[in-house]
């Protein structure tokens, strides 16, 4: 099967320029990976190249060995892959070790995978075990409200999961385990994809301070629209904040506890600590 046609691929494409469509992908920014199923991988095979040598991913991910990936290239726009995916993805494949990779596809123009590499494999790394090999999607977007909100919350996961909570009734049943947060660190190499795929243990979302958010899924719906979900929520606290320096009434730990038990998921109680009414000074 044509490469280009695989549905994959198509679901790949179209989850890259929605999100530019959000506005979530200026210039170079963003980044997103899938990780191969082996029927994939068999049906495109006859059409791959051979792999030009080895390449140093930049962090060590053994079980990941052998697998396949489409990748967004390094410095390639978001607004261009609908109309030239073969210049702006890569398809590599990894090395025995999990250490090195080759491009087997893609980047006809030349380039290199993104710059975060690190960081989205060592979280497909820690996702394929915690989820039985569940999730394949890696997102990276830089979220305007998200990274708006890392200027006015504490750094904490628990403030905002709390306040992510508080914005959407929808939210808690979305992303019941909450999110992980990662203060400001240089970005593109092993130490943030370290910190990160720490996070991703616990979460499937990790705020990046001042820059954006990663979240793990499935596929590329429930990858989307749990990234897309989250970045609502920050929406509306930043539009709350513009408005008045605290909430006047909210969603309380109680009434979580509720939509918990009416939508069958289990909050941790870390997030439901109890706060004085609605002020500024309680985001701590
Ligand atoms: P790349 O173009 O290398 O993917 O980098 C974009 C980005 O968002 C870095 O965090
Ligand atoms: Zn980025």
């Amino acid at each position: 099967m044509r490469i280009l046609d695989t549905k994959f691929m198509r679901g790949f494409i179209k989850m890259a320029d929605d999100g530019f469509q959000q506005g979530w992908h200026e210039r170079n920014g963003g980044n997103l990976t899938y990780r191969l199923k082996p029927e994939e991988v068999d049906e495109i095979k006859p059409r791959l190249g051979e792999g030009n040598g080895w390449t140093p991913v930049g962090a060590s991910v053994p079980g990941l060995a052998g697998e396949y990936f489409l990748v967004t290239g390094s410095g390639k726009y978001f607004r261009n892959i609908i109309v030239d995916p073969e210049a702006c993805l890569a398809i590599i494949e990894l090395d025995d070790k999990g250490e090195n990779y080759r491009l087997r596809w893609g980047l006809v123009e030349g380039g290199v995978p993104t710059s975060e590499l690190p960081t989205h494999l060592m979280n497909h790394e820690v996702k394929k075990r915690v989820t039985d090999g569940k999730h394949r999607v890696i997102y990276h977007a830089h979220t305007t409200n998200i990274i708006a909100l890392t200027f006015i919350l504490p750094l904490k996961d628990e403030v905002f999961t709390r306040e992510l909570w508080e914005a959407a009734t929808e939210c808690p049943v979305v992303f019941p385990q909450g999110v992980g947060v990662v203060k400001w660190m240089v970005p593109g190499g092993r130490d943030i994809a370290v910190e990160t795929s720490r996070l991703m243990e616990q979460y499937d979302v990790a705020i990046w301070a001042h820059h954006g958010m990663f979240c793990s899924g499935e596929n590329f719906d429930l990858t989307f629209g749990l990234l897309h979900t989250v970045e609502k929520s920050a929406e509306i606290l930043i539009k709350i904040y513009s408005v008045v320096p605290g909430k006047l009434q909210t969603i309380t730990a109680d009434n979580f506890r509720d939509v918990g038990e009416a939508f069958h998921v289990t909050l941790p109680e870390k997030f439901l600590f109890e706060k004085p009414d609605c002020e500024i000074g309680q985001r701590t």
